[in-house]
């Protein structure tokens, strides 16, 4: 088959997709707003639990549908009832996602251009710059956008074989071997055993309910889930392959590198005397203001940290877009030409709509009910849709799919108690977090 995965190029595809900026940029100051070890911990135990039950289930039905979003729903529900088409309203929120996620990756275009030759001394300046970035620099905002929103079109346009699984076979290696460097720098210095203690010896003191939502937040925005983009890719997975094992390396693999970028960050960030607690101006302003003591060598590290977000945003970026791709391809009948056009444009023009919005210029025009577009797109996906499409998927298996055929799938895979845990876990468990975690994100709880 010309348009399929190989097992390998599934793997690094869904872990290309995992692996973003919410590994390397959000994590490391989630956590350590929360004060580190304990959240870590937590952390962990929401992926193993939670994130990974709703990986299972996007694969297993993607795997099962090999189709679009709607189209799969359908084909593995028990009734075969045309209304779980509806459940294709996720690929919508990818489009949004990446529309102001393509915005944050140009401010780390810009980051990778200027980090050659000036890095900020203080954090007043880098918060000015970075500051007068998002609020008055209109035209560089639209040139970088432009260029991060191009890359991704031009990639998809090539289709999942000569696109997808190319462009991460290329960035993914890249992107290790950047964090294997950065990391092997870390740990010559002596704020290294600083950071491990930081983020393995937990203190539970900071940890309340807010504590267990990020980090449940966290582990599903970092597994890609509730926009389609896992049960997409795996609908370009052969029916034979291990979809258990790979959803485990793919979670293990994500895992790994936002430790690893725990690490790397805290340890610079000790060495310097910083606070571990500086939000998400944590890479743009506390970094380069550190990087910038370290002369040559600090602007070395400075562009390979930035140009490691841009790879590892691109591979997340291209999987935001394709679960709509493929429903425009199939449900209306059109090209990967004409569809990418659609697509693409509809994402580039909310981006520029999202960037506008942060600007002094336009701020007034853009905000609505106290919050500007940039948020409400942030705030409408990460904290409404991609919570129900989790809970929508969770509640479908878990009651509308047959269970001799979910059985089936998973038992060629693993062991009985494996399936019987995850299918306990999808029925009751998930559901359950999941709607905790959306009331209380709607302000209920
Ligand atoms: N997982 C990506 C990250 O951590 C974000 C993402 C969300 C990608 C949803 C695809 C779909 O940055």
């Amino acid at each position: 088959m010309v348009n399929k995965f190989s097992r390998i190029g599934f793997i690094l595809a869904a872990a290309g997709s995992a692996v973003g900026l919410g590994n390397i940029w959000k994590f490391p100051y989630i956590a350590g707003e929360y004060g580190g070890g304990a959240f870590v911990l937590i952390y962990l135990v929401a992926i193993l639990f939670i994130g990974l039950t709703v990986f299972l289930a996007e694969a297993v039905i993607g795997q099962n549908g090999q189709a679009n979003v709607s189209t799969s729903f359908v084909v593995i529900s028990k009734s075969k009832n045309p209304n779980w088409k509806l459940a294709g309203f996720m690929v919508a929120t990818g489009l949004i996602v990446l529309s102001f996620y393509s915005v944050v990756l140009g401010w780390i275009l810009n980051y990778v251009i200027t980090s050659f030759d000036t890095l900020p001394t203080k954090a007043e300046i880098a918060g000015a710059k970075f500051e007068n970035l998002i609020s008055n620099d209109i035209g560089s905002l639209l040139i970088y956008h432009t260029l991060i929103a191009g890359s991704v079109v031009f990639i998809v346009l090539k289709g999942i074989k000569e696109g997808i699984e190319k462009i991460n076979l290329i960035l993914m290696p890249l992107l290790g071997l950047i964090l294997i460097g950065l990391l092997i720098y870390a740990f010559t210095l002596d704020s290294f055993s600083q950071a491990v203690s930081f983020m393995f010896i937990p203190d539970f003191s900071k940890i309340d309910g807010n504590a267990l939502l990020a980090a449940l937040g966290q582990a599903f925005f970092t597994l890609s889930l509730g926009v389609g983009t896992i049960l997409t890719y795996s609908a370009s997975l052969p029916k034979k392959t291990n979809f258990v094992k790979s959803s485990f390396y793919v979670a293990a693999v994500d895992t790994t590198i936002a430790i690893v970028a725990g690490l790397i960050i805290f340890s610079f960030l000790f060495e310097a005397g910083a606070p571990s607690s500086a939000g998400p101006g944590l890479v743009f302003i506390s970094l380069p203001v550190i990087f910038s003591g370290w002369g040559i060598l600090g602007h070395i590290i400075a562009v390979s940290f930035f140009v490691a977000l841009v790879f590892a945003g691109i591979t997340s970026a291209v999987s935001m877009i394709e679960p709509a791709l493929r429903f425009f391809i199939e449900i209306f009948k059109i090209t990967r030409a004409k569809a990418t056009i659609i697509c693409g444009s509809t994402f580039y023009i909310l981006g520029i709509v999202a960037l506008l919005s942060m600007s002094k210029t336009y701020a007034d025009e853009l905000t609505f009910f106290g919050k500007n577009a940039f948020d409400i797109m942030d705030f409408m996906t990460s904290s409404v849709m991609m919570p129900i499409a989790a809970i929508l998927t969770c509640v479908f298996l878990g009651y509308f799919v047959d269970k001799k055929l979910l059985e089936e799938k998973f038992l060629a895979h693993c062991s009985s108690s494996v399936f019987n845990t995850w299918y306990f876990l999808i029925r009751f468990v998930v559901p359950i977090a999941i709607v905790i975690l959306l009331l209380n994100k709607l302000g209920a709880i």
